[in-house]
């Protein structure tokens, strides 16, 4: 199963530092922010990762990555997303990379506390389909959040005003190679974005979408109070450790 993390987008949320260089290659606490999903790859033994970049100062993604084996990938592959398309519109540049197989995906401003590899083991036994990870929060609506009935996963409401679970829907997606067919049948949401969520609906719909809790703090970093959490969480208690 090869890696995908997605750095692409404007992250207009924390402007004007995105003025000057991208989100993804801002500080959380004493590292750049995308080294912590690449990390999250590799701890899940996931080493050959496509990082999808977009926006200003992609070329520093370079200097600062490189090949990839400061962080312990045995490569690290570069694509770049024109404009803001949207999480799914960033994933369809890896479809080269997955080379008809799986992925494992991770949103270039996610971090977590331990790893995922037990959920990557579980995502490798199953037949086909997806999966996701699951972790609960204060405020879901910021979030796709998941429906349930009688403990059956029935759908996922993009940021809806009126969450009918706790839980949000971390970015860490595993995909078979059906994903990119589904991502070709999308339009753009109202944010003008081509949305992971309606991907992920797709595969509730078919019955193929598999989920897990995650275990250990996680948080996104795109505005500036998550960026300030995330930093604080990195700084007390570590980030990715095993
Ligand atoms: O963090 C988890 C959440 O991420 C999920 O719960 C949501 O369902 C999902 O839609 C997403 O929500 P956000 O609104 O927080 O996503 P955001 O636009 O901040 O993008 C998150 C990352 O995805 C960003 O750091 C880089 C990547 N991305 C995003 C866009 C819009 C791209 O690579 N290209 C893009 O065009």
């Amino acid at each position: 199963m090869n890696g995908v993390v997605l750095a692409g987008g404007l992250g207009t949320r924390l402007y004007p530092l995105t003025k000057i260089t991208n989100k993804h290659l801002l500080p959380v606490y004493n590292r750049a922010m995308i080294t912590y999903p690449i990390e999250c790859l590799v701890r899940a033994g996931i080493k050959n990762i496509l990082v999808v970049t977009g926006g200003n100062n992609p070329g520093d993604f370079l200097r600062i990555l490189g090949n990839g084996k400061l962080y312990g990938a045995d490569r690290i592959n570069y694509a770049y997303q024109e404009g803001e398309g949207g999480i799914a519109d960033a994933l369809a540049l890896a479809e080269a990379h997955a080379a008809g197989g799986r992925i494992c995906v991770v949103l270039g401003d996610n971090i977590i506390e331990r790893n995922i590899a037990a959920a990557a083991e579980d995502y490798r036994k199953q037949e086909k389909g997806a999966r996701i990870l699951l972790k609960e929060v204060q405020d879901p609506r910021r979030f796709g959040v998941p429906v349930f009935e009688n403990g059956a996963l029935q759908a996922i409401e993009e940021k809806p005003k009126n969450p009918r679970s706790k839980y949000a829907v971390t970015g860490i997606y595993m995909y078979d190679n059906q994903v990119f067919d589904f991502i070709k049948t999308l339009s753009p949401s109202q944010r003008g974005e081509l949305e992971i969520t309606d991907v992920n609906n797709i595969y509730i719909q078919q019955g193929t979408m598999s989920w897990s809790i995650l275990e250990g703090w996680w948080t996104d970093a795109g505005t500036f109070e998550s960026l300030l959490n995330a930093s604080n969480l990195v700084a007390e208690g570590g980030a990715n450790n095993i």
